[in-house]
């Protein structure tokens, strides 16, 4: 018995994509059981680029872990990755993939900085911190401090050279204990595996029976796209970032400074490729400009709060 297995969009790949198995006893009993929308996708014959956009949104919603590392001449890097989980606690592990990049085949910073001097930190990443890893994950160049990017603030670690992440309520310390790579190709997989050293909970997230309370921490997770998931409530987009932004450290010193705005409002405002023209800064009418553009971020419209910022 034979049918016919298609991969991905058919009208796309049509000629390269289509190739004929034989049909396993399995198979032909899922058939006949009414299972006959399922389509195979075939890695080996797909481009990757496609494989991937399937891959990560099927296997979601996956945690993001925001890594902490540093290289041997002392430069820091903070980076986001969801490929990513734990994996056991005797001794507890965890591990993370930054892969070569799919656009240059360069390896990730992150990547470079840990087989230089095999430690690094990973924090749990919140709503409250999604704008702020999104601008981090920018693709900055080596050397860019992504914590002055991003306005995040460091968190002295213990056992580890590189700092945790503040903001964040959950911080692991952790030391490389193997690194797999896949291929050097273009969106190649290294594996990063670690061994969690020390770990940092906020107290406002611990539940009197030593658990993590789900709503309190409130996580966010990545799925495929731009999609992402609060935890505790659900969908939400957030494109992610594939030239240099402005990042934190470039906003006027009266926004970076705002008594009103957060470090959310100012990673929105912060997450442009330019600076908008025409702010100027007044004292007598900070109050109201900021408080104007802190509505409008509160509903995403972040070129409209630049205008408020301007007194428009
Ligand atoms: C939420 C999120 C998850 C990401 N997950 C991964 C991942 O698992 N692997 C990866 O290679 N890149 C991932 N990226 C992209 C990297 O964060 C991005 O390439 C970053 O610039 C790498 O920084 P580095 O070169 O300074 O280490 C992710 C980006 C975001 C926003």
């Amino acid at each position: 018995m034979w049918w016919l297995v298609e991969s991905g969009q058919h009208e796309k790949y049509s000629s390269m994509c289509i190739i004929h198995l034989p049909l396993s006893a399995t198979e032909q009993s899922l058939r006949n059981s009414g299972f006959h929308d399922m389509r195979l996708f075939d890695p080996e014959v797909m481009p990757h680029p496609d494989f991937h956009r399937l891959l990560v949104g099927g296997v979601a919603p996956r945690p993001i872990a925001l890594v902490s590392s540093i290289g041997k001449d002392g430069r820091g890097n903070l980076s986001p990755f969801s490929f990513f989980n734990v994996f056991g606690v005797n001794p507890p592990v965890l591990a993370f993939s930054p892969a070569y990049s799919g656009r240059t085949g360069l390896p990730k910073h992150t990547m470079l900085n840990i087989l230089e001097t095999k430690e690094c930190t990973v924090s749990i990443v919140t709503y409250e911190m999604v704008h702020q890893i999104s601008l981090a994950s920018a693709p900055y160049e080596r050397g860019v401090d992504e914590f002055v990017k991003s306005g995040l603030t460091k968190l002295a670690s213990v056992k580890v050279a590189p700092p945790g992440v503040a903001e964040s309520p959950f911080v692991m310390e952790a030391k490389l204990l193997h690194h797999l790579d896949f291929g050097k190709k273009h969106g190649s997989a290294n594996l990063m595996i670690c061994e969690i050293v020390m770990l940092h909970v906020n107290e406002a997230v611990l539940t009197d029976k030593g658990g993590i309370d789900p709503v309190l921490i409130d996580q966010v997770a990545r799925l495929g796209g731009p999609y992402y998931t609060r935890a505790k409530r659900g969908l939400f987009v957030l494109p992610q970032p594939s030239v240099p932004l402005v990042g934190i450290d470039r906003l006027p010193e009266e926004i970076r400074n705002s008594p009103i705005l957060s470090g959310r409002n100012l990673a929105q405002l912060a997450s442009l490729e330019e600076l908008p023209s025409g702010f100027i800064e007044d004292d007598a009418t900070l109050e109201a400009r900021h408080t104007s553009a802190k509505k409008l971020l509160k509903a995403d419209e972040v070129l409209a709060a630049w205008k408020a910022l301007s007194g428009h």
